[in-house]
């Protein structure tokens, strides 16, 4: 499956880093490639950086790592998805960490669903910091991912890609449960940001059986 990542800062690079390690080709969509030409080309011959429109005209499976602001426009841009899984990684911020910006009665992934005609829009890679994606391997287990989208198949291959990366990734069923998922994504910024425990920490999912 062809991966374009839409964004190359935190998590768009951290993503690059984490699959290419384990051997997928990537390609990083920006408005800019020139600037982040040198980051790339030190990630290695299985990622490439272009304009953001290429990227996604090659992929099967386009990963949204940008501000959240930019999601709608680059969902608007491609007039059929014809069926590509587009995973949103974004968290619908408000200015200062303050909270989200919206919630509760719909997600910012159910709001992209609505622009991006014809794609399979699964939630993924928003809960937890871009150095848990880089690197997810922790000494007392895998750190969760949690997975939603309205499609099973396309919900099935961004676990088994959340998977490979290390992490213990949990299907969430339907693409409204990004209602949680968004707010789960705040508690992580909380904590790590407002609370003062860093970035090195990750949530777990503790099973007695
Ligand atoms: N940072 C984290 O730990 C973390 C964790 C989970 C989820 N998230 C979410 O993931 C998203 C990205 O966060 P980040 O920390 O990676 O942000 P970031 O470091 O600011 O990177 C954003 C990237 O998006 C690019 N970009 C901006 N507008 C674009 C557009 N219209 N088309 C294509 N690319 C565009 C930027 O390019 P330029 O440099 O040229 O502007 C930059 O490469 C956010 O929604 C954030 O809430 C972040």
């Amino acid at each position: 499956m062809s991966i374009a990542i839409i964004g190359a800062g935190n998590v768009g690079m951290a993503l690059a880093r984490a699959f290419t390690q384990r051997g997928e080709d990537v390609v990083l969509g920006v408005p800019d490639p020139a600037k982040y030409a040198g980051a790339v080309a030190a990630l290695g011959p299985r990622a490439r950086v272009t304009a953001t429109a290429d990227a996604i005209g090659a992929a099967e499976l386009v990963i949204l790592a940008v501000p959240y602001a930019a999601t709608a426009s680059i969902a608007r841009s491609v007039a059929d998805w014809g069926g590509r899984i587009l995973v949103d990684a974004t968290n619908p911020l408000a200015p200062g960490l303050a909270g989200l910006s919206i919630g509760t009665t719909t997600s910012g992934a159910e709001e992209i669903a609505r622009l991006a005609q014809g794609a399979r829009v699964v939630k993924a890679f928003n809960t937890t910091g871009a150095e848990n994606m880089a690197d997810a391997a922790y000494p007392g287990g895998a750190p969760c991912m949690p997975v939603c989208g309205d499609d099973a198949d396309a919900r099935a291959r961004v676990i088994a890609l959340a998977t490979r990366i290390g992490f213990d990734a949990v299907d969430m069923g339907p693409l409204a449960a990004a209602r949680y998922l968004e707010p789960f994504a705040m508690t992580w910024i909380h904590l790590a940001l407002v609370q003062g425990h860093g970035r090195d920490f990750a949530f777990a999912i503790l099973r007695r059986h």
